[in-house]
């Protein structure tokens, strides 16, 4: 299969944040922000597999600080490394206020999307990502260690297995 670059599914993603995506403090609820970054991941996803894709995992997704009722989110999403049927999204969330002040970086997290089929039933084969920058030869790097770790704890493979872990704790 053809390659395809990461820039051509890089997806993103702009929000203001409404009093109804809120908890009662006045703060964006975790769980709507993940929402979006589901949404922007899967639309990466799509774009790179150019197939309907479902989310198989997401890793950790932390909370440093509160993201207020007006302020703007930008949810910035990137393949970065393809395996068979599954391909690993790098999804990163900007804030800002309305004014463009006090931006910061509020979230990060990696998500698993499978490609089916169009009857949307058996996972299929996706196209190679090509990285060209050195930071999405970095990402392509660590994709597949991480997706050992998320295996692992999914119950799918044994850590002996692992060969790309073992190969770097080896090298410590
Ligand atoms: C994701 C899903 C299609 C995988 O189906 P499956 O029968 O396990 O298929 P396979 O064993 O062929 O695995 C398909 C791919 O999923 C990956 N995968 C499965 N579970 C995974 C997990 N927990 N984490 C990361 N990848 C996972 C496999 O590694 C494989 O990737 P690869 O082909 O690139 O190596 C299936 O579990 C599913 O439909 N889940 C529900 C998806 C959904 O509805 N998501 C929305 C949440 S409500």
């Amino acid at each position: 299969m053809k390659g395809k670059k990461v820039s051509e599914s890089q997806t993103i993603m702009t929000e203001m944040i409404m009093p109804n995506d809120a908890n009662p403090m006045g703060n964006l609820m975790g769980g709507n922000l993940m929402r979006w970054m589901d949404i922007v991941g899967g639309i990466a996803a799509g774009k790179h597999c150019e197939a309907h894709v479902v989310t198989a995992s997401v890793d950790n997704v932390s909370f440093k600080k509160p993201i207020h009722v007006g302020d703007i989110v930008t949810l910035e999403a990137s393949v970065t490394r393809a395996f068979n049927t599954s391909v690993e999204i790098f999804v990163e969330v900007f804030v800002h206020d309305i004014k463009g002040q006090n931006p910061r970086k509020s979230n990060t997290a990696y998500f698993t999307f499978v490609a089916l089929d169009d009857k949307k039933k058996k996972p299929i084969k996706v196209s190679p990502v090509i990285p060209l920058t050195d930071e999405e030869q970095r990402q392509y790097e660590g994709a597949s260690r991480r997706r050992e770790v998320r295996l692992i704890l999914g119950g799918r493979i044994r850590p002996e297995d692992a060969k790309d872990l073992k190969e770097l704790f080896a090298n410590i």
